[in-house]
């Protein structure tokens, strides 16, 4: 039956005209299995053989990929106004569609309100320095955790991520989340937020034929309903409590006025603001998470890149000036970070988006509702952009120019054009502070006396493109 239905679908394919290049549907059924555990790898072998801009069919849908600057280019900057709709996997199409932010099928109202105020209150520079002394007050607690537990094993990105929701949740709700030592609320919040994330994107026969899409045969949908109630629960008390308390004229300010106060005071009701905050989580904690374990398993195993920054570190910073100081002054250390971007694209293919109205890319035809990925990962390790594409060499960052703000087409891990990652400023910022704090106040070591030099890089497909292993590693505090 699936069989015949790819039949019928290549036909249709086929009768459209000037399509880009790209395999027909037995070459992927024979590469069923990449496509499914490294999709990402499959399209980058596939635009080896049919260039830079390929067309796959899936079932009723047809995917684009984009492997090189050039055509990223074209994508995020020439053509950025018709393809910034996004492709909404069916495990996500809830009732609340309309709300989203992050997944937005067009750029509409409800989105440019969204976009409008994460920015004045969440990641412009005003923002960002008002945050600093909260985040601080998180990051040194996280320090004082670690200082804890001298000689024992720790999951370092658990420990990320539960400061990074305090963080969040505070920057919100003025209210923590979780707590350090509660590992089990921490994992459960951790656990539904992957869940949602992997949802999106599992092979699923709904998004390939989306005329058996109400059925819901693998259960995507339902198992992601679930979870969104679930994790919606959490800021659902806080709205409806604020909310109270504003009715009956006994909203005390304790603190000055947060995101949640901002969102009331627009308009936005419960749902919508469950659903942005539940969407803000998704992006700015797992993302942020994923890059720092990458970068510090990269230092790990290239300990004279190691021994290097440590140095700049020790040199222009001290513990307790790295609160306050200007991090991105550091030239080594801020090429590690680029790097690790760019050897390990946090999202590899950037939100899947979608063509809200044919048009013209490398002179080829991208038809109305065509899935779009700008596989990042691709255009990172192609020996024709990048020299040496496959080392870890930050030295490649230094009296360069070439930055992550979305203009540079040969480096995009937080992408370009309108649905480009407004939380970039954000990002940096926790990345530098997280990783300078964990490399100049402690020594790493491997449980069971590894040897970093065999630590296993294995990567894991996903929106975000995580280690497979997670990283477990020894703290103990410099002399
Ligand atoms: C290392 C960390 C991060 C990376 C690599 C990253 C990367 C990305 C990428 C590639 C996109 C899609 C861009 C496109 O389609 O062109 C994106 C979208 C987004 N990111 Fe990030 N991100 C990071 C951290 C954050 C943080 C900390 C936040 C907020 C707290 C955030 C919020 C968002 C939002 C809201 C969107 C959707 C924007 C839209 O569709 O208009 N991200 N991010």
């Amino acid at each position: 039956m699936i069989l015949f239905l790819l039949f019928l679908v290549r036909k249709h394919y086929t009768s459209l005209k000037n399509l880009p290049p790209g395999p027909q549907p037995w070459p992927i059924i024979g590469n069923m299995h990449q496509m499914a555990k490294n999709p990402h790898i499959a399209a980058a072998n596939f635009a080896k053989k049919y260039g830079p801009l390929i067309s796959l069919r899936l079932g009723t849908r047809l995917l684009v990929v984009a492997s090189s600057p050039d055509a990223a280019m074209e994508i995020l900057k020439t053509q950025d106004r018709y393809l910034s709709g996004r492709s909404i996997p069916d495990a996500l199409q809830q009732s609340f569609i309309d709300y989203y932010f992050v997944w937005a099928r067009d750029c509409n109202k409800h989105w440019k309100s969204c976009r409008t105020l994460c920015w004045a209150e969440l990641f412009s520079a005003k923002a960002i320095e008002a945050q600093s002394t909260l985040q601080n007050e998180k990051l040194a607690r996280m320090l004082d955790f670690l200082n804890n537990t001298q000689g024992t094993v720790v999951k370092i990105e658990e420990l990320i991520f539960t400061t990074l929701i305090n963080t969040l949740s505070n920057i919100l709700f003025s209210k923590d989340f979780l707590d350090l030592k509660d590992d089990e609320t921490a994992h459960r919040l951790k656990f539904g937020l992957l869940k949602i994330l992997e949802n999106s994107v599992t092979p699923n026969v709904s998004d390939f034929f989306p005329i058996v899409g109400g059925l819901d045969l693998q259960g995507l949908r339902k198992d992601s309903l679930n979870h969104l109630d679930e994790l919606s629960s959490f800021s659902d008390a806080v709205v409806k409590e604020r909310r109270a308390q504003i009715t009956k004229k006994v909203h005390v300010a304790v603190h000055e006025k947060d995101f949640l106060d901002r969102l009331l005071e627009n308009n936005f009701t419960t749902a919508q603001i469950n659903i942005l905050v539940l969407e803000l989580f998704i992006a700015g904690t797992d993302t942020v998470v994923t890059a720092i374990e990458w970068a510090m398993a990269e230092l790990l195993k290239n300990q004279n890149i190691m021994h290097k920054v440590q140095a700049e570190l020790k040199r222009e910073l001290s513990y307790d000036s790295i609160m306050k100081s200007d991090l991105s002054k550091l030239t080594y250390f801020n090429a590690c970070i680029k790097e690790t971007l760019r050897l390990h694209p946090v999202v590899p293919v950037l939100i899947p988006r979608r063509a809200l109205k044919a048009c013209e890319v490398m002179n080829f035809t991208i038809p109305q509702n065509a899935q779009l990925w700008v596989n990042v990962w691709a255009i990172s390790h192609d020996p024709k952009v990048w020299e040496d594409p496959n080392t870890f060499k930050p030295e490649r960052f230094l009296g360069s120019n070439i930055n992550f703000t979305g203009h540079d087409y040969e480096f995009l891990p937080f992408g370009g054009g309108r649905r480009m990652c407004p939380g970039l400023p954000s990002a940096v910022k926790s990345l530098q502070t997280i990783l300078a704090s964990l490399i100049l106040v402690y020594d790493w070591t491997l449980p069971n006396d590894e040897d970093p030099k065999t630590l296993d890089m294995s990567e894991k497909f996903g929106v975000t493109l995580q280690k497979e292993k997670p990283l477990q590693l020894i703290f103990s505090r410099k002399k």
